[in-house]
């Protein structure tokens, strides 16, 4: 389905024709370095993608909450009174989450049909789940200030988004995923600081290279679990380093400089490769938005390629499937940069590639990652567009 008059046919086909229909759009998000950063007050560099998650939603007058996928037969009931009963649901987690931060946070919540048509590829590391949480709150958002209840900005639904990802889904993700989809600018990549959510949008000028993701098509659910031990290790290692520099709040504030000059503190041998990788991380995401600002587009790629092998070997959150497409990319003429996006183990590559090698890349590369993998990759070349908004 891909265009606003389907949508609505199939909108009505499911909860009848009728006044008041309206459209609202969130993106998933490629993130161009910063990786596992976020959730140490450090630094991202993502950008909204034009894949949305789109919702046709029409408000009721009763406290009940219907929510289906075009995608899916089922449809999701789920009444706001009792929002603590919804925990469990096989689809509308995400939604439902949403609605209980909505709630606890004071918004006016009303009842709604809503039909999602979700246009981010699912356990693509796209961030599919993240568009899903931030339109929600774009529709329940607008409906609270129609109502003359509380208004967030997007910085606030995208930290709704995310306490309905930690408490609803039971992954600990950080802010960048939810963060970029709420705060989207065509064209644009948001440099993000996440200990305090600054952030600066930066043009994203590649003169004559493209995007091109390329998906492993695993799924990376098996990662949620890596990801929280993750989290901890890095907590743990943080407070290691803090018995010795007792001024410092997360990693995000540590310099490679200081860390070298401290990192003696860190006695596991694992904890300290996690740590050398975030401490290290944060600085390629600076010297790539100099990089980038600058024209200098070559050196960006090499950040790119450093970031990737930095997950691998020291973070150790890639696995075969993306170290291919990777590794497999970088070697490709007109290849300027290439690295894993997103949490890992699974989804997709975000590559730096000269317009007029794309067609060779896409060759390449897919050859090479079906004979190493045994099925197909998938190729996507999007535009960065915007963050979660109504469709007038
Ligand atoms: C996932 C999480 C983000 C971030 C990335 C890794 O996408 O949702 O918060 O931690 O992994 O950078």
């Amino acid at each position: 389905m891909s265009n606003l008059a389907e949508l609505k046919e199939a909108f009505i086909k499911n909860y009848g024709d009728g006044e008041g229909i309206r459209f609202f759009a969130s993106p998933g998000r490629v993130n161009l370095i910063g990786e596992h950063t976020d959730y140490n007050g450090g630094y991202v560099f993502p950008a909204a993608i034009s894949a949305c998650s789109t919702v046709a939603v029409r408000k009721r007058n009763d406290n009940i909450v219907r929510i289906k996928a075009t995608d899916l037969d089922e449809i999701a009931t789920i009444d706001i009174n009792h929002i603590k009963d919804y925990k469990n649901l096989k689809y509308g987690n995400y939604q439902a989450g949403v609605i209980d931060e909505m709630l606890k946070d004071g918004y006016i919540m009303t009842g709604a049909d809503m039909l999602y048509e979700d246009g981010v590829p699912h356990g693509g590391g796209l961030s599919s789940s993240a568009a899903i949480e931030v339109v929600t709150a774009c529709v329940f958002n607008t409906f609270s200030k129609e109502s003359g209840g509380k208004s967030g900005t997007p910085v606030d639904l995208a930290l709704i988004g995310q306490k309905a990802e930690n408490n609803y889904v039971g992954v600990n993700c950080g802010i960048m995923d939810q963060f970029a989809s709420a705060n989207g600018k065509k064209d644009m990549a948001m440099f993000l600081k996440c200990d305090d959510l600054s952030y600066e949008l930066v043009p994203i000028k590649l003169g004559d290279c493209k995007l091109v993701l390329s998906n492993t098509n695993k799924k990376h659910k098996l990662g949620e679990s890596k990801y929280n031990e993750r989290r901890s290790e890095c907590e743990k290692g943080f407070a290691d380093l803090k018995k010795v520099m007792p001024d410092k709040n997360c990693l995000g504030e540590i310099t490679p400089d200081e860390f070298e000059k401290n990192k003696a503190a860190i006695k596991d041998p694992v904890v300290l490769k996690r740590i050398t990788h975030v401490i290290y991380e944060d600085d390629r995401v600076l010297k790539s938005v100099k990089a980038l600002k600058s024209g200098d587009i070559a050196s960006f790629g090499q950040y790119m390629n450093q970031s990737h092998a930095s997950l691998k070997d020291l973070y150790e959150v890639t696995g075969y499937e993306l170290d291919t497409l990777a590794e497999t990319a970088q070697k490709v003429s007109g290849v300027i940069g290439s690295r894993m996006t997103g949490g890992g183990f699974g989804g997709c590559t975000v590559s730096i590639v000269k317009e007029d090698s794309i067609d060779n890349f896409i060759k390449v590369v897919g050859e090479i990652y079906k004979k190493e993998i045994g099925y197909d990759a998938s190729f996507y070349i999007f535009d960065i567009g915007d963050g979660g908004r109504e469709i007038k």
